[in-house]
């Protein structure tokens, strides 16, 4: 089944809701401090029994009230997704499970819902600031129900930039960046970066090896003010594989675009 316009406006809705609603579990768990905290690939690398239950929570709603959507989770449902014919919910159940463990901050729950591989709804919940950042596609994004405005455009020399540390020792051309700009930060997160950058508290975001879970639910937020998002080769983005990303207002993108590939 197709979904109309109006259909995504119901989704949307119901799906801030239970984001919320997740968010209240995770924090009772975060009080709780009871959860089971693994590794999985490396120590880089932390799942918890929330991130988990989060996902296995968003399972069961999808299931059950939209029985022909499919969700593509961090946490294990993406093995069944192959292709993203039809609507299909983009999750990452906990962005920042690292921040969440040690510092019980800076972490989000994020949605990108796409169709036929194209965003329409996106959310970016920030659980412990309760700020619901989110998206509709061609009505643009709001954060707490209040619009953000579009993109601006500052000069390099202005700008603010997030990156993740481990890419600085992989690409020794942001070393040039890092002068160049203004100042840069890293958050760990990188939902709510692209969620910054849609805001203006940031100008770019850089990073790689990101999966889909973690740029979906910023991506749509970003188009919908004007910003813009590739890989690192200036390439569009993925939604079925890991890749390298570069999300910035137009201008920046353009001009951390020409350091990046001199
Ligand atoms: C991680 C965060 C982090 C990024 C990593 C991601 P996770 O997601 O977004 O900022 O640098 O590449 O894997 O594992 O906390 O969901
Ligand atoms: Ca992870
Ligand atoms: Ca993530
Ligand atoms: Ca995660």
């Amino acid at each position: 089944m197709k979904e109309s316009v109006l259909d995504f406006v119901k989704i949307k809705q119901t799906a801030e809701t239970w984001t919320r609603e997740a968010g209240e579990y995770i924090k009772d768990q975060m009080a709780s401090s009871s959860f089971a905290i693994s590794t999985k690939a490396n120590q880089h690398d932390l799942v918890t029994d929330v991130d988990k239950n989060v996902e296995a929570f968003f399972l069961d709603k999808i299931k059950k009230t939209y029985s022909d959507h499919r969700l593509m989770g961090e946490e294990g449902s993406f093995e069944e997704i192959k292709d993203l014919n039809g609507t299909v919910w983009i999750l990452d159940p906990i962005d920042g499970t690292i921040n969440f463990v040690h510092q019980s901050s800076h972490f989000a729950i994020s949605i990108g819902i796409y169709q036929d591989g194209h965003p329409v709804i996106g959310i970016v919940y920030d659980v412990m600031n309760n700020d619901m950042y989110s998206s509709l596609k061609g009505e643009g994004a709001t954060l707490n129900e209040e619009k953000i405005p579009p993109i601006i455009n500052h000069p390099l020399n202005e700008s603010i930039l997030s990156f993740n540390s481990g890419w600085m020792l992989e690409d020794r051309r942001l070393e040039r960046l890092v002068k160049e700009v203004r100042g840069v930060r890293s958050y760990g997160v990188a939902a709510l970066e692209m969620a910054y950058v849609a805001v203006g508290k940031l100008d770019a975001y850089i990073s790689f090896n990101l999966a889909p879970w973690d740029i979906a639910g910023g991506y749509a937020l970003l188009v919908e003010v004007g910003g813009k998002a590739t890989n690192y080769e200036g390439k569009p983005l993925d939604f079925l594989k890991k890749d390298t990303l570069l999300a910035a207002s137009p201008s920046i993108h353009k001009d951390i675009f020409h350091i990046i590939t001199k």
